[in-house]
């Protein structure tokens, strides 16, 4: 009854009725805070921690020992500064909710337009939070390594033999990397900072996942046949990557729009 459908309402009502130890994986982008009012309502910043923590409370409760909540999100600037809101709420969710705030991805936009801001530059990354549940959790790091690209010879140019084979760091601090171990690879494992393009090929919402979003995070966090949930599901974008990549999705839409359009792109509701 859960599983490889869209369902219709707010994911606290909806969640609170799924059994625990559930899903395999979690990968949102929730409503910001007050943005797209008039698309998909906006909750005011203030309230936003207590909003969000009620919601996360049935996500942590749904998520297997081994999953992983994958959460993008970005604060606004209000009254000309950032809002704390997305800070807060890591802490809440550490502290209050009861998650292991695991890594930081920053989502590099490489084409974020430019334009001119009176105190701030062209706003061009967003976090991607990765909490678990566990100190245990299932991560399949060998399912999303990058090409190296030129990173060795721009590296390497100019380092000795001594240099490329020992661990110590030349500055004593402890983080050397014996490089050598990396020469002649093709493939490496990503960084953190996650350089891409915005661009989604959904159409009818303002909000859309480009696809490189769930895909990543799915590849590297579950197995095929594993459930992933996107409980802010908006266009369908984490559901419909997810089918493709032969696991089984579960999503939830308040907007019954948003889960109209998904279910004329052949979904069941
Ligand atoms: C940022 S959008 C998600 C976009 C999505 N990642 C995509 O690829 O289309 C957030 C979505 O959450 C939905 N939403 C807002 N509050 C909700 C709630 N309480 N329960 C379920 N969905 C909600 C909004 O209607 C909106 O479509």
């Amino acid at each position: 009854m859960w599983r490889n459908r869209v369902h219709l309402g707010d994911c606290l009502t909806v969640l609170s009725a799924m059994p625990a130890d559930y899903v395999d994986l979690i990968v949102t982008s929730p409503p910001y805070a007050d943005a797209r009012k008039h698309t998909y309502g906006g909750i005011a910043p203030d309230r936003y921690v207590e909003w969000f923590t009620k919601r996360a409370i049935e996500m942590l409760r749904v998520l297997k020992p081994s999953g992983s909540f994958v959460l993008n999100i970005k604060e606004r600037c209000a009254d000309g500064e950032r809002h704390t809101y997305v800070l807060d709420l890591i802490l809440a969710l550490k502290r209050e909710v009861g998650f292991r705030w695991v890594e930081e991805y920053i989502w590099h936009k490489t084409t974020a337009a430019p334009g001119k801001w009176k105190y701030r530059f062209r706003d061009s990354w967003e976090r991607i939070l990765h909490f678990s549940k566990s100190r245990d959790l299932k991560m399949r790091q060998d399912a999303v390594k990058v090409p190296i690209g030129e990173w060795t010879q721009a590296r390497l140019k100019n380092m000795s033999a001594n240099d490329r084979t020992r661990r110590e760091s030349a500055t004593r601090s402890k983080v050397g990397r014996r490089i050598a171990n990396w020469e002649g690879k093709r493939l490496v494992y990503p960084s953190n900072v996650l350089r891409k393009s915005p661009v989604a090929h959904n159409t009818g919402h303002s909000a859309a996942f480009p696809e490189w979003l769930p895909e990543f995070f799915i590849k590297l966090f579950t197995d095929e046949g594993d459930v992933v949930l996107d409980p802010f599901l908006g266009s369908g974008t984490t559901y419909r990557v997810a089918k493709q990549l032969g696991r089984v999705p579960i999503g939830i839409e308040i907007n019954p729009e948003y889960v109209q359009n998904t279910l004329t792109m052949g979904f069941p509701l």
